[in-house]
């Protein structure tokens, strides 16, 4: 190892594989993020629901317990991964005519109409970005969202005095938290004085709270668009 340290140093590949969830793993993403939907949202029935780094569409099977969105936007920079999701769902015999594709990896949003989206929704996105990046998509979003409407957006929330060392999350014990966070790389931890931050920086949105999440070791975020 040089004095850098940093050799080991690897972006994620999403822009290079695409994201293709198994059945079972599905089913694992789901059983955190439909009960959380459900409790932050409510019923999406007749809404505009988006959810920003959608991969292969995890959610697309659930849309009996969600309730059916007027219109399901699903976004990433992955076109394979939505594709193969859009495949996939329809092969399961869903109507997908609700959902609509969005592909970009700056979060474009500019085919969707200004103050029409009720609900946001991330999972494991925003621990793959930078605080750059995650401006980018506050302040892209803000303006496609309603007023007083929410974002949720989970994230690596980490102590404060933690946030400028690396975080071993094995510690924890359960499935899925063989994983390292870090300050300097992908993927990225928080403290919980940085995300309150986050309010500062004028994207439209404020940061109304940091919820306890049924996903292994991160938390979801509330964002309110002001
Ligand atoms: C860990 S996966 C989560 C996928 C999905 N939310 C789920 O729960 O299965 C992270 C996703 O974020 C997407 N992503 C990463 N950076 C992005 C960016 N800048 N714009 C859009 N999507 C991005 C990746 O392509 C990938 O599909």
């Amino acid at each position: 190892m040089s004095s850098t340290g940093y050799e080991n140093y690897t972006e994620n590949n999403y822009g290079k594989k695409p994201r293709i969830t198994n059945e079972e793993y599905r089913e694992r993403l789901t059983s955190w993020q439909v009960p959380a939907i459900i409790e932050h949202f409510g019923d999406l029935t007749g809404k505009i629901f988006i959810d920003v780094g959608a991969g292969d569409i995890v959610l697309g099977e659930k849309m009996a317990e969600l309730g059916r969105p007027k219109t399901f936007y699903v976004q990433d920079l992955s076109q394979p991964s939505l594709e193969a999701g859009l495949a996939r769902i329809k092969a399961a015999g869903f109507d997908i005519s609700n959902i609509t594709t969005l592909v970009s990896d700056n979060f474009n949003f500019e085919n969707v109409p200004d103050e029409s989206i009720d609900f946001a929704f991330s999972n494991s996105l925003f621990s793959h970005l930078s605080i750059d990046s995650i401006l980018l998509c506050l302040r892209n979003l803000s303006s496609k969202m309603k007023k007083g409407s929410k974002y949720m957006s989970s994230m690596i929330v980490v102590p404060n005095e933690e946030e400028s060392k690396s975080y071993d999350w094995s510690f924890l014990g359960k499935e899925g938290t063989n994983v390292i966070s870090y300050p300097v790389k992908d993927p990225f931890h928080y403290a919980e004085s940085t995300v309150s931050l986050l309010s500062s920086f004028r994207t439209g949105f404020t940061v109304e709270a940091i919820h306890d999440y049924g996903h292994p070791f991160q938390k979801l975020v509330e964002f309110k668009k002001k």
